[in-house]
């Protein structure tokens, strides 16, 4: 079919220019304004799309698969995770799935550090003194937090965002370790002089920074139950800029209120927009909006990349990033 015939069904509102760049290619349909697809509007989407370009907020799972019209042969997804997709289900039914890895692997491992040191160092209580004109000039004693040069850091899922996070931290002084399914090669262990944890509880008790970098899978879900978050230094901190499913959030939130684990900095939740009311009564808990990857850059790149993956689809070969289940 010509490139410009493909139907593109777009499920949220995306930056202007990828916009524009998918309107010149293709037949497609934008969103009006910038809120999720309701269900009824997804389900007309893959009922009458060639290609549907979902994003991380529409849940992509086997009952709307079924739904799917026989056009329906890609999605491209917009971003990185796929946690939302049932792939095995769209492979079954013959659909590709695409995704958009490699570019906001920078922006995330930006935000996990500025995670990392909003904790740490105590920015967003500074912040708020600020804010609300409290602060009477320099103490030796105010607002003392801890030193990241030389603490122990452990990476919990070292693929690109794990291995960007591991680049920054060793600028940063910090000795770099890590759980990884499989093991690095020993080049790059030297490259980041990264000590590798084949059990993840042992791991855990020793490190004063646990990042979670890791995707969301059957695997992965709760990972960081209560059972390993007790095995955590009480003056340890956990940060996640991966997803929330990783964690559990309340029983995170209790052990930070029985000062257990001694803070953590969030950027993504458990379930989604729906967190935990307690964790942000916390002063040393640093929560931010998911998002990691949000910078214009980074989401022009993304851009590219969903039209890259339709175009080589369009002209009769597999998407670069098509993701296999
Ligand atoms: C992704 O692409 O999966 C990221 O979480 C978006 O920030």
């Amino acid at each position: 079919m010509p490139r410009d015939r493909l139907s593109v069904v777009v499920t949220r509102r995306l930056p202007e220019a990828v916009e524009t760049r998918l309107s010149e290619l293709f037949d497609v349909t934008l969103r009006d304004d910038d809120t999720p697809m309701s269900r009824s509007e997804l389900i007309a989407a893959v009922k009458s799309a060639d290609v549907l370009v979902p994003t991380l907020t529409d849940e992509i799972d086997a009952g709307l698969l079924g739904q799917a019209g026989e056009r329906l042969r890609l999605i491209a997804n917009y971003g990185a995770g796929v946690d939302h997709i049932d792939v095995a289900t769209a492979r079954q039914r013959g659909i590709l799935v695409s995704n958009t890895p490699g570019v906001l692997t920078d922006d995330t491992a930006d935000m996990t550090m500025a995670l990392i040191l909003a904790v740490t160092r105590r920015i967003p209580e500074g912040l708020a003194m600020m804010q609300r004109g409290e602060w009477t000039g320099w103490a030796p004693t105010a607002l003392l937090g801890g030193r990241i040069a030389g603490r122990r850091l452990g990476i919990l899922g070292m693929g690109r965002i794990g291995q960007a996070v591991a680049r920054r931290a060793r600028a940063f002084g910090m000795q770099i370790h890590y759980h990884n399914r499989r093991r690095l090669r020993t080049e790059t262990e030297e490259q980041f002089e990264a000590t590798y944890w084949e059990s993840l509880d042992q791991m855990i008790a020793r490190m004063d920074i646990l990042s979670i970098n890791c995707p969301s899978t059957p695997s992965t879900f709760h990972l960081m139950n209560a059972r390993r978050l007790k095995l955590m230094k009480p003056s340890a901190v956990i940060v996640n800029t991966s997803r929330g499913e990783v964690i559990d959030e309340n029983a995170l939130t209790r052990m930070i209120r029985a000062g257990d684990i001694a803070g953590a900095g969030l950027d993504v939740y458990e379930h989604g927009t729906d967190v935990n009311p307690r964790l942000r009564e916390l002063p040393n808990v640093v929560l931010l909006p998911h998002m990691g990857s949000a910078t214009l850059e980074g989401r022009i790149e993304m851009g590219e990349k969903v039209l890259l993956n339709i175009k080589t689809f369009a002209d009769g070969h597999r998407p670069p990033d098509q993701v296999v289940p």
